[in-house]
């Protein structure tokens, strides 16, 4: 929920500490009960988690995390009651998964899913009508923990980041997995007849009056719904406040010096005017407006794609509102260009990589390579209206 790139954390840590609190307060608002502890959660540094697990408002669950001292740092599980009806969660994350990272806080042990599950399962159901586990182990060893260990009615999972348009049934359990970064709201609806305890049906199909049925749909979080306004006045508050605290300069770790190895547009526009002309008619040439449009120019999470070389030596200054280096201008293509001036080497292919480091699934889902670049040349008075590399 956190963050995306553990080698990144450490840089990154300025930034995690006025974005988790969003993050919490967002989940807050939109009334979470529950959250697993996974993996990258226990790679926090200590006070980032704290502070977000003391500033929930819904407890982070983990039944086989333990700390140096054998302790439980989470609560194992939580019991909710609707009209007498009584559900057990609990959370369990992937042994494995952490075994093979270093992480920041303490030494912890991470005790086997499935011997923890069926301790904390027969415990529940002791008082529970119905049982879910968070899990943060991935889709085979949901199936193995539905195997293993009886008495779970639905495992929702994660890790994977698996988009499952069905739920999957093992045994007596529903698996349902909504994919990764909350870009789909997983919705899994249960009916269960007095008695129930029978074997789990997809609704709509027959079934027989003890038969316990389930629908299930990974909703899309695309334009069709809405922003709600309290979560919209949070985003504003967060983009103000990484502006006030400069947060992108924070996290680009800029040295000061001069000696860079990028030289900015204007040097490229002496000697290839063209070029130049061409380029400052693409959409590239405002890609770094379009996030002052949106209030989103601090913010490090747009910035790496939208102006030149963000957070690396010598490249883009947060703040400075550089002309040459914001936007994605030469050098984000061609590379660093101070010691070319026409004679040193500069790249003059541009692969198909280089676009999807920016370019990717989540921000330009219809990107074609040969597609964009012929779209480039439409800006062109004839450079690279036809690329060499389309020739
Ligand atoms: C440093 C990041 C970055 C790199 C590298 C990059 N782009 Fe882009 N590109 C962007 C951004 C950001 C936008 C959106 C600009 C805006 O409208 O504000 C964009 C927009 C575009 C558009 C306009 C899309 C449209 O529908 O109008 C095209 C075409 C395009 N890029 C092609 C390419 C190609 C081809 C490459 C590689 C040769 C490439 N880009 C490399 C960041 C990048
Ligand atoms: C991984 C790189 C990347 C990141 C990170 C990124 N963008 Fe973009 N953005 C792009 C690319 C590439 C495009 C062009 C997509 C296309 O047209 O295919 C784009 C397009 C856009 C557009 C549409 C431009 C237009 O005029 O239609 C907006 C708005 C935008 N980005 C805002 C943001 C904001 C706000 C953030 C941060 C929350 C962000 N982007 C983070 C790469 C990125
Ligand atoms: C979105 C990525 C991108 C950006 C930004 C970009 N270029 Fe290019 N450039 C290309 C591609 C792709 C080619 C064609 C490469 C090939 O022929 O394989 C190219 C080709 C060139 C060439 C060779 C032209 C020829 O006729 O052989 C020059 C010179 C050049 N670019 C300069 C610039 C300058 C100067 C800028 C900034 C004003 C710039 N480029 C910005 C992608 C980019
Ligand atoms: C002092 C003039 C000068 C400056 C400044 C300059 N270039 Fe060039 N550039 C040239 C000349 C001349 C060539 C042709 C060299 C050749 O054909 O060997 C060239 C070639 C290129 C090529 C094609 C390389 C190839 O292998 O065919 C690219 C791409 C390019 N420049 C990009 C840039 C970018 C990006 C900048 C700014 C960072 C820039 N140039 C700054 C003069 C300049």
């Amino acid at each position: 929920m956190f963050f995306k790139d553990v080698s990144q954390l450490e840089r990154e840590a300025p930034l995690l500490r006025v974005r988790s609190p969003l993050v919490i307060k967002a989940l807050n608002t939109m009334g979470y009960d529950a959250a697993n502890v996974g993996w990258m959660d226990l790679m926090l540094p200590e006070e980032i988690l704290d502070d977000a697990v003391s500033g929930a408002a819904f407890p982070f669950l983990s039944a086989n995390v333990r700390d140096e001292s054998g302790e439980p740092p989470y609560k194992p599980y939580l019991i909710r009651e609707f009209d007498g009806f009584r559900v057990g969660i609990f959370g369990l994350v992937s042994p494995r998964v952490v075994a093979g990272k270093r992480y920041k806080r303490g030494s912890y042990r991470v005790l086997d899913p499935l011997e923890t599950a069926r301790e904390v399962v027969e415990e529940l159901r002791r008082s529970c009508d119905f049982v879910i586990a968070l899990t943060s182990l991935g889709v085979k060893d949901d199936h193995a923990l539905a195997r293993s260990v009886e008495g779970i009615d639905v495992i929702l999972g994660g890790l994977t980041k698996k988009v499952m348009y069905t739920a999957e049934v093992e045994g007596r359990t529903v698996i349902a997995q909504a994919g990764s970064k909350g870009m789909r709201i997983g919705r899994l609806e249960v009916e269960i007849r007095p008695g129930g305890s029978g074997p789990w049906v997809p609704r709509g199909e027959t079934t027989t009056e003890a038969a316990r049925t389930f629908s299930w749909t990974p909703v899309s979080l695309q334009k069709n719904i809405k922003d709600h306004p309290d979560i919209l006045a949070l985003l504003e508050e967060y983009r103000n406040t990484l502006k006030e605290q400069q947060i992108a300069r924070q996290v680009s770790r800029q040295p000061l010096g001069p000696q860079s190895a990028y030289t900015g547009m204007a040097t490229c526009r002496e000697c290839h005017p063209r070029e130049s002309a061409q380029w400052s008619r693409s959409p590239h040439a405002h890609a770094f407006v379009t996030l002052v449009r949106k209030n989103q120019d601090g913010n490090p999470d747009c910035l790496s794609c939208h102006v030149t070389a963000f957070a690396e030596p010598g490249g883009y200054r947060p703040g400075s509102e550089d002309p040459d280096l914001a936007n994605v201008q030469c050098e984000a293509c061609h590379g660093a260009g101070r010691s070319h001036r026409g004679r040193g080497r500069i790249n003059l292919r541009v692969p198909e990589s280089v676009c999807r480091g920016c370019h990717n699934m989540e921000n330009s889902p219809t990107f074609r390579y040969e597609n964009y670049l012929r779209k480039l040349g439409e800006h062109s008075d004839g450079y690279f209206r036809r690329p060499p590399a389309l020739r």
